[in-house]
């Protein structure tokens, strides 16, 4: 037994002593491994009597248990010491600066939204805001929509599950509700401008579920037609910086403003770009008129002292035009691709004195 008790502690030894993985594994395959000291005692026990191998083997194979459990103990700290030296090795400098990948931009949609704002401000205008999330009263009601009026229906308008009162919040489907905010929480005179998202449920070329509009709204005393065309012909001669540009006021009808009128620009589609100046084509842009008496007097104003003019405008498709984008779906794919193509530089502040685009 004496020779299993040496060549046990040898082992063991060997085993305590190994300093890295692979050390270990040679002592392991020199022990236990087909051809290892251990394996080749378990070899010589088919020449030994029944009952000295009975004997024998139980106490090779318990030897080879114990170097066996050494061996995986050690591994286990042998790895434990390697991931402590590994992690002590590879510290981060978190303050380094990180790799170089695709720089940001910023989404054409706010792009424009910048140089909207930016040329109604150079104008008088102030920037107003209202909730996404929006009742009956505001989207509808206090802008003079009768109460059978198609655009309350559910095709158009995201309605949220009725609350227990059984009122229904809603998506906002355009801006105007922030008329309603502005001149119910403002004494006249009133020049805001309110930009934001608005929702309807429609979806093709030219329209998205989610769009963005930019309401105006002048109230004072005095306020006619005339400011309202010249208002809106000098943006849109700064929004696309050119006088080139050929505009269209086209009778119509919102509940909200009398007379109405809605605002086409000329444009050529063919070729799959939108382009400005030339063609054949109209893209409605904007619609536009003077605030209707009853909603005036829904906010708490006299419309025989006030008047005022509104508008409301896609910035999406103000955007498509400009930028020659032929559909407004893509504005909101999330395509990284038609990002780097349009983005624009975040570092680029959009004023009219200095240049929009
Ligand atoms: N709210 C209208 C729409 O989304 C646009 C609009 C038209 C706004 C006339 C106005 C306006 O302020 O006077 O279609």
């Amino acid at each position: 037994m004496t020779d299993l008790n040496t060549l046990e502690s040898d082992v063991l030894a060997q085993v305590a002593g190994a300093a890295d993985l692979s050390a270990l594994d040679a002592v392991r395959v020199a022990a236990v491994g087909k051809t290892g000291s251990i394996s080749g005692l378990l070899k010589t026990l088919g020449a030994m009597s029944p009952d000295e191998r009975k004997e024998r083997g139980a106490a090779i194979n318990a030897l080879r248990d114990r170097v066996q459990s050494a061996i995986t103990e050690k591994k286990a700290s042998l790895e434990a010491a390697e991931l402590d030296a590994r992690l002590a090795r590879e510290t981060l400098d978190l303050t380094l600066p990180g790799p170089y990948r695709r720089k940001g931009s910023v989404h054409p949609t706010m792009q424009v939204m910048d140089e909207m704002v930016s040329i109604f401000a150079d104008m008088g205008f102030a920037v107003a805001e209202g909730p996404d999330i929006e009742d009956d009263f505001h989207n509808f009601t206090a802008l003079n929509f009768p109460e059978k009026h198609p655009a309350r229906e559910m095709h158009d308008t995201f309605f949220f599950e009725p609350k227990e009162t059984g009122e229904r919040m809603l998506l906002r489907t355009h801006t105007s509700p922030v008329q309603v905010r502005t001149m119910v929480s403002q004494k006249p005179p009133i020049r805001i401008i309110a930009p934001g998202r608005t929702y309807r449920c429609d979806s093709d070329a030219t329209h998205t579920p989610m769009f963005h509009q930019v309401e105006g709204l002048v109230i004072d005393k005095g306020i006619h037609m005339g400011h309202l065309k010249w208002t809106l012909e000098t943006f849109i001669a700064r929004f696309f910086e050119t006088d080139a540009v050929t505009t269209q006021f086209r009778p119509h009808h919102f509940p909200f403003t009398e007379p109405s009128a809605e605002m086409d620009v000329q444009c050529d589609r063919s070729g799959g770009e939108i382009k400005i100046g030339q063609g054949s084509s109209w893209l409605e842009i904007l619609g536009c008129g003077m605030v209707h008496p009853n909603v005036l007097r829904a906010c708490g104003i006299d419309p025989d002292e006030y008047q005022g003019f509104a508008f409301g405008m896609g910035v999406d498709r103000l955007g498509m035009l400009k930028y020659g984008m032929p559909d407004l779906r893509d504005m909101f794919a999330s395509d990284s691709r038609w990002l780097a193509h349009y983005g624009f530089s975040g570092f680029a502040a959009p004023n009219p004195a200095s240049g929009l685009s």
